[in-house]
């Protein structure tokens, strides 16, 4: 299928015979009897790894030109959504755009939950994409209002809803500026809540700029003034000034990554910052401070180093993880933690320090060759360094290896040598 979805706004997203009409043709097509079945075709096709060519050319033959384009690119949509979305992805639609700004649904599901706990019966999805924030409301027992300015989208909210047995969603086609500027009493489109996940993509490039997103900032900001219970999903890299006052901004990580970052409107919020660290076991570990903690001292590096998990650090919390570890940062712009004992904590990845000496590569080399150490994993925070290349650099003949950090110590910088965790 022809996977280009328009650009918001676009004038041409809703001419009839435009790319955006001709995709939302081919989706409803796909969502008939003999789309169904060109569907579980593509499928079993790409499972069985044939080149794309030959599988297409038997899928034309066996189901037609008309639904195999698009039955094949929903078959490796739905390919690329598995590890995520689980077996609801081979009964969900997505076109490539909308699946790389769908959120995860354990993490939508996490956020309505919230929302909701306050009594919260009805609320409006303010660009709703292919629908995975939609689904985990209704799921959670809301009436949900869907909109977005994109046809294509509406269309994959209405499909994926429909597929997920709720059919009562309303999909709607309205701008989210517009609706959010005539909020009134609280509420933006008549409903009780408002979840707001703006575009932070344009042209396959990520914005980094909050003026540059979709809806802008300023609507972000008019959301979170107006309209009590709300939620806005925002970039990680958010500054932390432009978060107003009493509202709760939240970094999320998985695994060790950020996933998402989040700001709760007054009515939800419950805390200045909030850093959730969910572990490989799916463990959910919450820190938070109800006011700025400040920075952690920094002092000398002591026999272990702790990497703090990047939603303590972009919450600004690293002061708090420092406390309940007796740490100190070993440099006041650098987040590495270091302290006399090893800390079994969420908040921290900790490290035994065997070495601590000035950066120079042939020093390094020769101190790695010496313990017998020839694989390494680099790690850096303030160096220009690529991790990758210096890792390359540092192999050797060596069975031992070692985890290097450099870093900045006092300002100078300096290289750490650990024992694998
Ligand atoms: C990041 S996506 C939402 C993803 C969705 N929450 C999910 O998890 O699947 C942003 C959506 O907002 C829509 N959008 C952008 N500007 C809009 C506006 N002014 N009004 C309505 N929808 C808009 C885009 O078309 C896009 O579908």
């Amino acid at each position: 299928m022809r996977q280009a979805v328009p650009v918001p706004g676009d004038p041409h997203d809703d001419e009839p015979g435009g790319q955006a009409a001709e995709t939302v043709r081919q989706l409803q097509a796909l969502a008939t009897p003999a789309g169904g079945a060109a569907l579980t075709r593509a499928r079993e096709l790409l499972a069985g790894r044939a080149d794309a060519v030959t599988a297409l050319t038997r899928l034309r033959a066996e189901v037609g030109v008309e639904l195999a384009g698009p039955a094949w690119g929903i078959a490796r949509q739905r390919e690329r959504a598995r590890p995520v979305f689980g077996a609801d992805a081979d009964r969900l639609f997505f076109t490539a755009d909308a699946l790389e700004q769908a959120g995860r649904p354990v993490l939508a599901d996490r956020r309505a939950a919230r929302l909701l706990a306050g009594g919260v019966r009805s609320v409006v999805d303010l660009g709703c994409a292919a629908g995975t924030d939609t689904i985990a409301l209704a799921r959670a027992g809301a009436t949900v209002v869907a909109v977005d300015l994109d046809p294509v989208a509406r269309e994959l909210t209405r499909l994926n809803t429909a597929a997920s047995g709720l059919p009562g969603v309303e999909v709607r086609d309205a701008d989210a500026v517009q609706l959010v500027a005539a909020a009134s009493e609280g509420r933006v489109a008549g409903c009780d809540a408002a979840v707001l996940d703006p575009a932070r993509r344009a042209g396959g490039r990520r914005q980094l700029d909050p003026d540059r997103w979709s809806p802008k900032w300023s609507t972000v900001q008019a959301l979170l003034d107006a309209v009590p219970t709300c939620l806005v999903k925002v970039a990680p890299g958010l500054d932390h000034d432009r978060v107003p006052a009493g509202v709760e901004a939240e970094w999320v990580s998985m695994g060790g990554s950020i996933v998402e970052a989040l700001l709760w409107g007054r009515a939800p919020s419950r805390t200045w910052r909030r850093a959730t660290v969910i572990d490989r076991d799916g463990g959910v570990h919450e820190l938070t401070a109800d006011a700025d903690p400040g920075d952690a001292e920094p002092g000398p590096v002591r026999g272990w180093l702790h990497e703090p998990d990047p939603a303590v650090i972009r919450s600004g919390l690293v002061s708090l993880a420092a406390a309940e570890l007796d740490a100190t940062l070993v440099d006041p712009t650098i987040a590495y933690l270091t302290s006399d004992a090893a800390a079994d904590s969420p908040w921290v990845s900790s490290y035994r320090v065997s070495e601590v000496l000035p950066f120079n590569l042939k020093k390094l080399k020769a101190l790695l060759r010496a313990r017998g150490i020839g694989r390494v994993v680099v790690k850096k925070r303030g160096s220009p360094i690529e991790p990758e290349a210096l890792a390359r650099q540092l192999r050797g003949p060596g069975e031992g290896s070692a985890v290097v950090v450099v870093t900045r110590v006092a300002g100078a910088p300096t290289v750490l040598v650990c024992d694998p965790s």
